[in-house]
């Protein structure tokens, strides 16, 4: 039974009041709230265990080496990899997709091959990729999306051919929050001989993964919207592959051995995380995956389904509100603009009731304007949402129409 105001209760910020008003955080896909068991896990290990990893021969530095190889394990067990090793700790998911950029593309793609991306990626997912292909020669391929922010499955087919050597999508839009079907996508990219990427930061906070039946090649995903620390993220990738890759940064822990003339190197995933690791954060993922999981992913795809629906059908009703991005099937983020108010003073007037939402082009500057737009306003939801935080949201933008 998925009680979300029991729920509630395990974060504290949102107890506070935010300008004398109850806390309608509604920014969450920008970064979520921790629960409690997370900020407790992280003071437990400074006040007593803290150590490095993989380095000292001492009950303490074992003790947490463990603690970050289980962190491992739990990551491993949330998107239900076949192996502990397919797991890289990076910084967040923007590392991740880099060290795939840097790695994978700079040894693979050549003038002529061609990366397939979609119209509704973030930069970090967009930005990688025109920088290997002005230095590669490769070609960047960009599919369309629909009006509404569909995906179009003919405008991707039409682009994947051959030439094609990777796909690298969302797997849910930060700004539409369409989701895309990247088991059939992976499918055809397989079949068109490409690998596929899946940026799966948003859609990790609010579905189950299964990387093996998704058969992805690389997903990143980032821990500070998964209810966890920031300065951590995670980059899946299939072994074989991942261990077909030269290193990303180069220094302690990731070599095998060193002389003056020559390094060898370790196997996956130490070859990727050089130096000192982001120790904490990587434990207080783990805390916060297993968070969800005990939470139950189901539970919480379903009560999205209903925060969703729920959305949908207050917002609508607002004189002069448009939503951006209005998928059918989409997940909890709901873009908007408003007749007459920038977004900007939106927010303001939102923010003095309460009510915290994001506005710009939220890393997404091509997809904003593709959807006709310079700066939108964003609500997005996380596992804590309530109705009753939707409805502070309408009743705040039908309070700011009164302004002007
Ligand atoms: N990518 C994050 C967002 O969509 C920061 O807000």
């Amino acid at each position: 039974m998925y009680d979300v105001y029991e729920i509630r209760k395990d974060f504290p910020v949102l107890q506070q009041k935010v300008n004398g008003k109850p806390n309608t955080f509604l920014d969450s896909g920008a970064s979520a709230q921790k629960p409690q068991c997370v900020i407790n896990r992280i003071y437990d290990i400074y006040t007593k265990e803290y150590s490095n990893v993989h380095r000292g021969s001492y009950m303490l530095s074992e003790q947490i080496t463990w603690d970050y190889e289980e962190a491992r394990k739990t990551v491993q067990k949330f998107l239900n990899a076949a192996s502990h090793k397919e797991i890289v700790f990076t910084r967040n998911a923007t590392e991740a997709i880099n060290l795939v950029a840097a790695t994978w593309g700079r040894k693979n793609l050549k003038p002529g091959d061609e990366v397939l991306i979609s119209e509704a990626e973030h930069h970090a997912n967009l930005v990688p990729w025109q920088m290997l292909r002005d230095e590669l020669g490769c070609t960047l391929k960009i599919f369309k999306i629909g009006d509404d922010g569909s995906f179009i499955w003919e405008e991707f087919e039409k682009q994947l051919n051959p030439k094609t050597k990777l796909v690298a999508v969302t797997a849910m839009s930060n700004v539409l929050g369409t989701i895309f079907p990247i088991k059939e996508m992976a499918k055809a990219a397989h079949n068109a001989g490409a690998l596929i990427l899946a940026d799966a930061c948003q859609y990790a906070v609010h579905h189950p993964i299964d990387v093996q039946d998704m058969d992805c090649d690389f997903l990143a995903f980032s821990g500070h919207k998964t209810y966890g620390p920031t300065g951590i993220g995670v980059l899946y990738g299939k072994y074989d592959i991942l261990d077909s890759m030269p290193p990303y940064q180069t220094g302690g822990d990731m070599v095998d051995h060193v002389t003056y003339e020559k390094t060898t190197f370790e196997e996956p995933p130490a070859r990727f995380e050089a130096g000192t690791p982001a120790i904490v954060e990587a434990i207080g993922l783990g805390e916060a995956l297993n968070y969800m999981m005990c939470v139950g992913l189901d539970n919480i795809v379903a009560h999205e389904k209903e925060l969703v629906d729920y959305a949908f059908e207050k917002l609508s009703g607002i004189e002069g509100l448009k939503l951006v991005g209005t998928a059918e099937g989409k997940g909890g983020v709901f873009s908007f603009v408003m007749d007459d108010i920038h977004p900007q003073d939106l927010a303001f007037i939102l923010n003095k009731e309460g009510v915290s939402v994001r506005v710009g082009h939220h890393c997404a500057e091509p997809l904003v304007h593709r959807m006709g737009y310079e700066s939108v306003a964003r609500a997005s939801f996380g596992l804590y949402t309530t109705k009753e935080d939707i409805d502070c949201l309408a009743a705040a933008l039908k309070k700011a129409k009164t302004f002007f």
